[in-house]
């Protein structure tokens, strides 16, 4: 069986073959550059650009793969959450692509490509933790099946790569702030700036990223002489030295919440093997170290998807959808895109997960 996927739910116009073998057949990914002046993605000049350049990206990954449309079985799209300008895109050119082939359309859900990946890249098997951690997103997971989730933590307020972003932007890095707060942390000190460790006493696996946000604020502010962080005067050592002391604040917190997540998904799933990191933060490899160290010290099997295959990509949705399509989980073409979907929205709230917000 061989399923196309399309992305294009964020800066990404992607897509990729898969086939049920955990083949990649072909794939393309095209990263929107137009957004690295405004500090971030802004909607409207993402949906033009996935509408000018989904129709190239598709043609690519088929004379890539060698293929005709019509040998495939399915097509799915990454049906939300997202940007749904550019959702809807990708969305619709599958649409037309499942009308014209008479093939079965498939709305995969943005986060399951992501949580499926280390199934195609690893051979990871159900159930298993997923530590989550995108530009959007960031929660933790037992994934236990297509579609079916147990959420044990989320951030209560700005995601993962949501912070990194938004710290790059005060120290004026660009966009994305993750690959250059990693490459400046390399080079400073991480034990320089105290930083907060929020929600670390709730007791449960929840996360929150804002106040250590603000906490970085108040750095760079007493570097300036108006508490302007414009005029903020920062040697490059002192720069390194934030961009490290926050990226060990993340790591830290994702791994104490973690600790708890895997007492939970132990006593729950015994038979349980592995520890499994996805999306764009994931990317990271100070964190994906830290994450190796855990598993050891807790005799669970560590899985990142290769880095292409976290940051958005065609392939985890081709993926997600050759999943579905193996179960005969099919969409009807009245299907609606998304912008919000939590994955977990039909599982039962699992005792002792916190209070967690969709
Ligand atoms: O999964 P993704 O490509 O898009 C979303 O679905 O959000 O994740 C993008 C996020 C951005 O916030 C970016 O700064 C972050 O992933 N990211 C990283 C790294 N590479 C990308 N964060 C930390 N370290 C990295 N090396
Ligand atoms: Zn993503």
């Amino acid at each position: 069986m061989i399923v196309l996927g399309i992305e294009s739910s964020c800066d990404e116009t992607a897509a990729a073959l898969v086939n049920d073998k955990r083949e990649i057949l072909g794939e393309c990914v095209l990263t929107q550059m137009e957004h690295k002046t405004y500090g971030g993605v802004v909607p409207e000049i993402a949906a033009r650009s996935h509408l000018e350049h989904i129709d190239d990206i598709l043609e690519e990954t088929f004379k890539k793969a060698g293929l005709h449309p019509q040998d495939i079985d399915a097509v799915a799209a990454a049906a939300g959450p997202g940007l749904i300008g550019g959702v809807v895109v990708g969305v619709m050119a599958a649409k037309a692509l499942s009308l014209a082939l008479g093939k079965p359309f498939i709305a995969v859900n943005h986060l399951e490509g992501h949580a499926l990946a280390a199934r195609l890249t690893d051979n990871v098997e159900y159930p298993y933790l997923l530590l989550l951690v995108s530009g959007g997103h960031c929660q933790i997971l037992i994934v236990k099946g297509v579609g079916d989730f147990e959420r044990l933590g989320t951030t209560i307020d700005d995601a993962a790569g949501e912070a990194f972003d938004k710290v790059a932007k005060m120290l004026g890095l660009g966009y994305p702030g993750g690959p250059i707060i990693e490459r400046m942390a390399e080079l400073g000190d991480e034990n320089r700036f105290i930083l907060p460790r929020p929600l670390r006493n709730s007791g449960d696996c929840n996360l929150s990223f804002s106040g250590l946000k603000t906490a970085v604020r108040k750095i760079i502010e007493s570097y300036a002489p108006n508490d302007n962080i414009e005029h903020a005067i920062l040697q490059k050592h002192d720069v390194c030295d934030i961009c490290a002391s926050f990226q060990l604040a993340v790591t830290d917190s994702l791994i104490y919440k973690l600790q708890k997540a895997i007492v939970i998904f132990k006593t729950r799933y015994p038979q349980g093997k592995d520890l499994v990191v996805s999306g764009g933060v994931a990317a990271n490899t100070y964190l994906r170290g830290k994450l190796q160290q855990l598993a050891d010290l807790e005799g669970l099997n560590f899985a990142a998807p290769p880095v292409k295959y976290c940051t958005d990509n065609g392939v985890m949705i081709a993926w997600a959808g050759m999943e579905r399509a193996l179960k005969g989980l099919h969409n009807s073409l009245d299907f609606k895109p998304r912008p919000r979907w939590p994955l977990d929205e039909n599982a039962p709230k699992a005792a002792g997960a916190g209070g967690v917000k969709a």
